[in-house]
C-alpha cells in the first residue's frame, strides 16, 4: 500500500515496519515530535509539584484546628489524594517514556514549581494552597502549549490534571471566603 502524493498517514507497510524496530523504546516511535529527554525532565518537575502538594495537603488536613475545621480537613485530605493520583499520572508517563522517576526527597522543593508552607491558621492554611494551585494552573496551561501535538499524551494527562487544579483553586476560594477572618484556636 503506497503512500499518496501529500497524504499526512504513514502506509500501513511503514507504520507495521517501523513498529518492529527499537523495540526498545516502547511508546517512543518515529513519530514522537517531543524531545524525550526534555519530557522527562519536565515530568520530573510535575512529579515533584504534585509531592510537595501532598505533603502540604496532608499536613494541613492533619493539624488544621478551630471551629468548622472539620470540612476543611477533609477537603484538605481529598485535594491530598488527588494530588497524589496526579504525581503518580506523571510518574507512569516517565516510566513509559523510558526514564526512571525521581522521588529522591533531596532537592525536592528545588525541583518544585509549588511551594511548601505550613501556614499559622486555618485561613493561611487555605491561603497557602490556593496560591499553590494557582502555580499549578499557570505552569500546566503553559506546559499544555509547549506539548502541543509534539506528545499529545502527555498533553492530554496534563489536561486531566490542569482541571482537578482549576477544581481545587475554586474550592481553596470558596473556603477563603467561608472562613477568612476567622482565626483558628
Ligand atoms: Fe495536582
Ligand atoms: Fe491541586
Amino acid at each position: 500500500m503506497a503512500q499518496a502524493e501529500g497524504a499526512f498517514l504513514t502506509d500501513v507497510k511503514t507504520l507495521r515496519e517501523r513498529a518492529r524496530q527499537s523495540l526498545k523504546d516502547g511508546v517512543v516511535t518515529p513519530t514522537y515530535q517531543g524531545d524525550v529527554n526534555k519530557t522527562i525532565e519536565i515530568l520530573q518537575n510535575v512529579v515533584a509539584t504534585e509531592l510537595v502538594c501532598v505533603l502540604r495537603y496532608t499536613f494541613h488536613a492533619v493539624t488544621a484546628t478551630g471551629i468548622s475545621s472539620e470540612a476543611v480537613k477533609d477537603e484538605f485530605a481529598t485535594h491530598a489524594k488527588e494530588e497524589q493520583q496526579h504525581m503518580m499520572q506523571a510518574a507512569e508517563r516517565i516510566n513509559q517514556l523510558g526514564g526512571k522517576p525521581n522521588f529522591n526527597p533531596e532537592g525536592l522543593l528545588s525541583r518544585s514549581a509549588s511551594q511548601y508552607v505550613e501556614g499559622k491558621n486555618l485561613v493561611d492554611m487555605i491561603k497557602e494552597n490556593l496560591i499553590a494551585e494557582r502555580i499549578a494552573v499557570d505552569h500546566y496551561r503553559e506546559l499544555i502549549r509547549y506539548f502541543g501535538d509534539g506528545d499529545p499524551a502527555t498533553r492530554v494527562m496534563l489536561e486531566g490534571i490542569l482541571s482537578t487544579e482549576e477544581e481545587h483553586a475554586n474550592d481553596m476560594q470558596d473556603l477563603l471566603v467561608a472562613h477568612e477572618g476567622k482565626a483558628m484556636l
